[in-house]
């Protein structure tokens, strides 16, 4: 049947997901699926049932498609569609929401403030950092590819972080910096199945693995094999895949996290349910290195699609 892989979209990473999106519709119709790109911000998304689509490929990224609600019209249109479903997804767009629930289950992420657009004045901004430590950083509570995200390193710079911030989302994350090994691990299946790919690990200019740094330039390093410390690398995968199991997710997804360069712990930043498939995005470089290919890996998501 018609398959919709859904791109672009209405969030701030609506050039990322139209990457994304070509990429993978390019990779299914090499295999022979019957592939068509759809914008659900520039249709009705009933159209999908209409055109007769029998399944999603969900390629968006950020609010309005990674975070439950495209999730949710397709619940409604009863279109199975990939990756994780409206409450895991809901609830993974969210990086304070899915820091309370890894906190419950005892996975460790870094220390942090919340505040809410509207409600914070100057001097509660101030205090932030005698809480945190400096540097901190400051990121828009549901938005992706660091889009919105600064690192503050002294007490003149925050006030500037959190309005910018509070520009992108109406819930500003302050939180702990941790100074290490920056990685990333994907992890494909659902609840027991569920396992990791390889970890990666991302060497940015001058530590800066920013959009720019993400998508545009062929500055930052990817390191797969990670070569981490024996012993290391399995901890993480064993803790990612806890990570993804307790926010119940579905599918696949990957899993950013620090490890502290002092103490090696290992701390989880945020879940990203719907991860860039660009010809830069990681789930499909490390996917590479486990012997999966660009277009394997896009068959296997989408056989994996689910109500
Ligand atoms: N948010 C981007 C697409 C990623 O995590 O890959
Ligand atoms: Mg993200």
């Amino acid at each position: 049947g018609k398959v919709a892989v859904l791109m672009g979209g209405k969030s701030a990473e609506r050039e990322v997901s139209l990457m994304s999106g070509a990429g993978v519709l390019k990779a299914l119709q090499s295999r022979g699926v019957n592939a068509h790109a759809f914008d659900p911000a520039q249709r009705d998304i009933g159209e999908l049932k209409r055109k007769g689509f029998k399944r999603c490929f969900i390629a968006l990224h950020g609010r309005f498609g990674e975070d439950g609600t495209v999730q949710g019209a397709l619940e409604l249109l009863g279109i199975p569609y990939t990756g994780s479903g409206v409450m895991a997804s809901s609830v993974s767009i969210d990086k304070v929401m899915t820091k309370r629930i890894w906190i419950a289950e005892g996975v460790p992420t870094p220390r942090y403030q919340l505040l809410r657009r509207g409600a914070f004045d100057r001097e509660k901004v101030r205090a932030i950092p005698d809480e945190l430590g400096l540097p901190l950083i400051v990121k828009p509570a549901r938005e992706g590819s660091s889009i919105g995200v600064a690192k503050v390193q002294g007490y003149s710079e925050i006030q500037a972080a959190v309005e910018a911030a509070a520009a992108l989302d109406s819930d500003i994350l302050c939180e702990q910096f941790v100074a290490g090994d920056e990685v990333t691990c994907p992890v494909l299946g659902t609840g027991d199945s569920a396992r990791a790919l390889p970890v990666i690990r991302i060497v940015a200019p001058e530590g800066n693995y920013d959009y720019q740094n993400k998508y545009f330039t062929d500055d930052t390093k990817y390191l797969v094999p990670c070569g981490l410390p024996e012993g290391e690398e399995a901890a993480i995968q064993e803790l990612v895949v806890k990570a993804y199991r307790v926010l119940g997710c579905r599918g696949w997804g990957r899993i950013d996290v620090m490890i502290d360069g002092a103490t090696r712990k290992p701390y989880l930043l945020e879940i990203n349910t719907s991860p860039g498939m660009t010809g830069h995005s990681l789930v499909p470089m490390s996917a590479r290195a486990a012997g999966i290919s660009y277009e394997e890996l896009c068959l296997q998501l989408l056989a994996s699609a689910a109500l």
